[in-house]
């Protein structure tokens, strides 16, 4: 060890103790048991280093805060270029970086109507607005919300947040919230009131162990909606931008909704900002109320300028392609590493690059996260499921490294199949 590495752990050590101190030392705990105690360095395309400087291809991506990929050349260049002249910016005042991107938003979206956008800055935020706009527009008051799901910590958001253990410590929450199982239309139908303002889902649930709906549940959904005028709501923080291989989850199934959200990638993964996008009828709520939802750090000036070109970075590079085509090659991999080992593993969960493995008990989901992390990749057990193994990569990942993630988890199956307690005959 080199005077120069001796010193990084040092600094890493140091660290580890402040955040224990300072900030979390569960957290710590955990990730050290998880084997994931890392200290992000350097970053680079779907590669992350720790500052002692060891090398991980990373899935994990803050559940996919990075489709553009770690520290983008062209974003960064981007933020740089636009701190020459811009700050944050006022949130009363207009803008036209605001209205370059919300005029974005309407183009890319779906449908001929979601033209309307209230900015935010993180996701729990994006989904205050869509539940409070949903509220207000419809003059009802219940939100049917699904098992598992995962729409953030704020208060709304909470309140839809289909594992006990976050919400039971805050409750009473917010009332009139219903929960029912993922992909299941007739406990929709059950639970429907004509006080039903809004039913939210995850197009594909992220945290919940990328559980992909049935083809029918979606348009179902839809058709409940209009058929009660209800909003639908549609959570792409996870699944929008290209993620599943099409620009939102919902166009995999043909659904528009009323209100769409979207956080994690659109600011590039280096300037935090979410949308919540909407039908352009729903602009009535504001007429009477045109200060009712303010943020203001929410479409920062800066936020947009970085938003936009995110966005255009998907398109130009062909992201959605690259997630496709990158998608059939780890589900080619995946499903005969299932062949291979059928007593850990369970099924292939897969849309574009939106992946999950689901091994035969959740035992399994810290162990493989461990191993993987001594080979050099970052993929973690899902945060409600920990049957479920997570594999959320940069959409600009490489044929070569597909193959470097297919081998480590190859690998790391064939260590743990010989591993006590897990197969049949121990
Ligand atoms: C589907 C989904 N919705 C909402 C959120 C909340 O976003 P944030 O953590 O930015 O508040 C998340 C975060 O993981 C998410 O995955």
């Amino acid at each position: 060890m080199t005077e120069q590495d001796r010193h990084l752990e040092e600094v890493k050590k140091q660290a580890f103790s402040d955040y224990a101190k300072y900030i979390n030392p569960m957290k710590v705990r955990t990730l050290n048991q998880a084997g994931i105690h890392i200290m992000e360095g350097r970053r680079e395309g779907a590669a992350v280093w720790d500052i002692t400087g060891r090398k991980y291809i990373d899935c994990q991506t803050g559940s996919g805060i990075m489709n553009v990929g770690r520290h983008n050349p062209e974003m960064v260049a981007v933020l740089k270029k636009a701190l020459d002249s811009l700050d944050i910016g006022v949130f009363l005042f207009f803008s036209e970086q605001k209205a370059n991107l919300a005029k974005k938003l309407a183009e890319i979206t779906p449908g001929e109507d979601l033209n309307s956008t209230v900015f935010g800055v993180g996701g729990g935020e994006a989904i205050d607005a869509a539940i409070k706009l949903a509220r207000g527009y419809t003059m009802k008051t219940e939100v049917i919300y699904t098992e598992k799901a995962y729409h953030g910590h704020t208060g709304f958001a909470l309140s839809a947040i289909g594992r006990a253990s976050y919400r039971e410590p805050f409750e009473p929450l917010i009332p009139g919230f219903k929960m029912v199982p993922f992909n299941d239309i007739e406990a929709v139908r059950n639970t429907l009131t004509d006080n039903t303002a809004a039913i939210i889902v995850e197009t594909i649930q992220g945290e919940g162990g990328i559980n992909i709906p049935s083809d029918d549940y979606l348009p179902a959904l839809r058709t409940i909606c209009d058929e009660h005028e209800t909003c639908l709501i549609l959570d792409e923080i996870q699944t929008g931008l290209g993620r599943t291989g099409k620009m939102f989850g919902c166009e995999h199934w043909g659904v528009v909704p009323d209100i769409m959200t979207l956080a994690k990638s659109l600011g590039g993964g280096i300037y935090p900002i979410s949308a919540t996008i909407y039908k352009e009828e729903m602009q009535d709520f504001f007429i009477p109320h045109p200060f009712i939802h303010l943020s203001t750090f929410g479409g920062s000036d800066l936020g947009c300028v970085v938003a936009l070109a995110a966005i255009e970075y998907i398109q130009k590079h062909r992201l959605c392609e690259n997630a496709e085509k990158m998608g059939q090659r780890f589900k080619a991999g995946f499903d005969g590493i299932l062949d291979q080992y059928p007593q850990l593993l369970l099924e292939v969960r897969q849309k574009g690059l939106m992946m999950g493995l689901q091994y035969t008990n959740e035992s399994i989901g810290p162990r493989m996260t461990k191993k993987f992390a001594e080979r050099g990749l970052l993929a973690v057990y899902a945060g409600t499921d920990s049957s479920v193994c997570r594999f959320m990569p940069p959409l600009t990942i490489t044929a070569e490294e597909v193959d470097f993630i297919l081998n480590v988890v190859e690998d790391a199956m064939q260590e743990l199949s010989k591993e006590k307690g897990i197969s049949s005959e121990d």
